[in-house]
């Protein structure tokens, strides 16, 4: 028996239907609702791969139940540009070289759009760090990705 719930996916009003009710927010993304851009890394809530906004929220999707979400806002990775637009934090991690391989920059991405949301992002490097260090990168690409997230926050 499917379940449906009511979402402003990335702005726009969906009525998804749910067959599962273990299905998580992240599979529901890539794997139902053709969104891929957020990422599967863990899957346990460990590297912030997955992280989205829920309400204007940072979020791992891999850690939340679909079902759960009826009348939830989420924005993902795709939701950010507007058409050839970059969003601020886009063109910052460009400038800035955040990425190497780049599985990784999509979490980062949202998880930096979050963090100066919330106001917390500030100038100070540390602070940053501290601020995205639920966000891991194998490459290293720290410097960069805190300078990106330093210049978007100005
Ligand atoms: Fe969700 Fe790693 S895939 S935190």
């Amino acid at each position: 028996m499917s379940l449906f719930i009511s979402l402003t996916l990335n702005g726009e009003a969906r009525e998804v239907s749910i067959d599962d009710p273990r299905v998580t927010l992240l599979d529901l993304l890539r794997e139902r609702l053709a969104l891929p851009g957020t990422k599967k890394g863990c899957d346990r809530g460990q590297c912030g791969a997955c992280t989205v906004l829920v309400n204007g929220r940072r979020a791992n999707a891999c850690l939340m139940l679909a079902a759960g979400l009826d009348g939830a806002e989420i924005t993902t990775i795709e939701g950010l540009a507007r058409g050839e637009d970059l969003h601020p934090v886009q063109a910052a991690f460009i400038e800035h070289d955040g990425f190497q391989c780049g599985y990784c920059t999509p979490g980062q991405i949202m998880s930096a759009v979050g963090l100066i949301a919330e106001g917390d992002a500030g100038s100070d490097p540390e602070r940053i760090r501290e601020g995205m260090s639920g966000n891991i990168c194998r490459c290293g690409a720290y410097h960069g990705i805190t300078l990106a997230v330093q210049e978007a926050s100005r």
